[in-house]
């Protein structure tokens, strides 16, 4: 008989991950504790933009018409317990509240609600970036809270899926990886994963804290080629160099590789910057933080990247304070194709601009509704052209693609003046400076 599969948490990973299983041909019950969250997703709506996620969605979810009708959501934990075989925990891990270790309290309280209504065989399967150590831990309250004993088995199961590319990355994974601790816990993994494994998708088996690792370590990585090019491009604008060139140049050495090796404001979201933080608490923890030292010099070249921002926006404008001036900002979320404004580089800058006294002016193509939530104090309109209306410098934060098919001669005319700072290097110089632009980026020579 075909598994059949829950998911606790329909948060990005969690709603993306059900869609996904019951793509895949299983019968699937998703479990949230907002209760507006299930009431959206029993209407075939996705609480947040992502690509595609609501098409899937709506293929499946019961109810809706002409669904396959294999995926159902609930908020009765003992109705998960009795439905699943197999249990995918994918609810969050936040920063913790003025520390840098992640917060384990709806992994937590995940497990030890579920537990107790697991009353036969099941495999229990965490998704949520933890620290490592934490997989050891939980298989322990497994098996004192649930009835079943040792027949409730965990696996860790990390997940890599990007913002905006969510639904393809959980199809067509570039890597499966299954920490497990018995064949049996292996098995049932290649059973859920037959088909993207059947298509190519490596499937790497590991204990616990490797598969644990896996995931930290991975976004580690990430943050720190991204890092590297922006010091790379912190050295360019002191030898008047140019980085988008030297990127493209050592990009071509395969070892390297031209991906994750673009200049500008630096990363944010629900990941890479927490994650950092989080792996550094816990090497500490575990008496290896010299290890990780250099991650606290990654995040700092992040970090120091939005002031960078801030002060080529300073001097375009004359050097002296942001009071009086007018200053447009594209791009609200931080990386386009996502409505997520968590850690945002593009807001951090529009927000400490405006706390300098500057009159900003904020548009974003699906990042309005989250980024007024965080940031009510700052202007907002409803077009790139509006928010352009009047400004002495417009600032590229975050790169859509609608801002990459603005007219610039159209924009020119609603500007003040005809001042554009490109913070993620992916406009087209030529073509702003041909307009009557002055066009300045990040690690870029001025002219
Ligand atoms: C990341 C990982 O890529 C993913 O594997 C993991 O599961 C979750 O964290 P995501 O947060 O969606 O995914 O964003 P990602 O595409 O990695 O981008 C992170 C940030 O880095 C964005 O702010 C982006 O703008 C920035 N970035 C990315 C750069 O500044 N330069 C680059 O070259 C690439």
């Amino acid at each position: 008989m075909a598994l059949k599969i829950t998911v606790i948490g329909t948060g990005y990973l969690g709603a993306t991950h059900a869609a996904a299983m019951a793509e895949l041909g299983f019968e699937v019950l998703g479990l949230d504790v907002v209760p507006e969250k299930i009431e959206m997703l029993q209407r075939g709506e996705v609480p947040m933009y992502e690509p595609g996620l609501e098409e899937l969605l709506r293929k499946h979810v019961a109810g809706i018409e002409g669904s396959t009708g294999r995926l159902r959501f609930t908020m009765d934990w003992a109705e998960v317990g009795e439905f699943g075989d197999v249990h995918f925990v994918c609810v969050n891990t936040p920063q913790k509240h003025g520390e840098y270790a992640c917060d384990m309290s709806y992994v937590d309280a995940a497990f030890e609600t579920l537990a107790p209504h697991l009353l036969g065989p099941a495999l229990v399967v965490g998704k949520s970036t933890v620290p490592v150590g934490s997989a050891e831990r939980l298989a322990r309250t497994l098996a004192e809270l649930s009835p079943a004993g040792e027949d409730a088995e965990l696996a860790w199961n990390p997940e890599f899926l990007r913002e905006g590319f969510a639904v393809q990355d959980t199809l067509h994974p570039d890597r499966l990886v299954a920490g497990v601790r018995s064949e049996r816990a292996e098995k049932i993994l290649r059973e859920v994963y037959a088909t993207p494994v059947s298509e190519g998708s490596p499937f790497v088996v590991t204990d616990f804290p490797t598969a644990e690792l896996v995931k930290t370590s991975a976004n580690s990585f990430l943050a720190t080629k991204i890092s590297f090019i922006n010091a790379m491009a912190e050295v360019c604008e002191a030898a008047d160099g140019d980085v988008v060139k030297l990127a493209e140049a050592i990009g071509h050495d395969e070892r390297i590789g031209k991906k994750f090796l673009r200049a500008g404001i630096g990363f944010g979201g629900g990941c890479l910057p927490k994650d950092i933080r989080a792996f550094m608490a816990r090497a500490g923890e575990l008496g290896a933080d010299q290890a990780l030292t250099f991650l606290r010099e990654i995040d700092s070249i992040n970090m120091r990247r939005r002031g960078q921002m801030v002060e080529m926006a300073r001097e375009a404008l004359g050097g002296g304070s942001f009071l009086g001036k007018r200053v447009a900002v594209l791009g609200a979320t931080f990386k386009p194709d996502s409505d997520d404004v968590r850690d945002s580089p593009a807001l951090n800058v529009a927000g400490q601009i405006h706390l300098q006294g500057g009159q900003v002016t904020v548009y974003d193509p699906k990042g309005m509704a989250n980024a007024k939530r965080l940031f009510p104090t700052l202007g907002y309109a409803d077009s790139a052209v509006e928010a352009v209306r009047g400004a002495d410098v417009v600032l590229h934060l975050t790169e859509w693609r609608e801002f990459r098919e603005l007219d610039p001669a159209v924009l020119g005319e609603a500007a003040s003046a005809r001042v554009l700072l490109d913070g993620r290097n992916a406009l087209d110089p030529e073509v702003w400076r041909r307009a009557g632009w002055t066009y300045r980026a990040m690690g870029r020579p001025t002219a």
